[in-house]
């Protein structure tokens, strides 16, 4: 089963909340793919290149297109909520 399901099925027997299943599928992803050449640390050092959410998308969406994993605009999205929720936390 496509985790997703596992995690909404147990969503509603549990009220896990689906932005937790989202959460967790983003993080997954980014376990996954984003993690071989840079830790969090580059996320949270003091002289990041990453200065808004905007260049928070824009590098994400480099990131991306480096490794050819073709995602859509809302893996983008919701990869530079993930990251901007966990390191970076501007406000919107
Ligand atoms: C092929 C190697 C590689 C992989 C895999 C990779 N990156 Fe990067 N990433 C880089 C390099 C190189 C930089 C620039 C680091 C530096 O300037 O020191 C960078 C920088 C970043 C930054 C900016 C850090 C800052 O200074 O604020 C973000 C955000 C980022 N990557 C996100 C991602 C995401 C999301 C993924 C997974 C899709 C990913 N990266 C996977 C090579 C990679």
């Amino acid at each position: 089963m496509h985790p997703r399901l596992i995690l909404l099925s147990l969503g509603l027997t549990a009220a896990l909340p689906i932005l937790a299943a989202e959460d967790k599928e983003v993080a997954d992803l980014y376990q996954f793919n984003c993690t071989s050449c840079h830790g969090a640390e580059v996320y949270t050092r003091t002289d990041r290149k990453v200065t808004s959410l905007a260049s928070l998308e824009s590098q994400v969406r480099r990131c991306e297109q480096n490794l050819g994993l073709k995602w859509f605009d809302d893996d983008i999205t919701d990869m530079a909520a993930y990251l901007n929720t966990h390191y970076y936390k501007f406000k919107p």
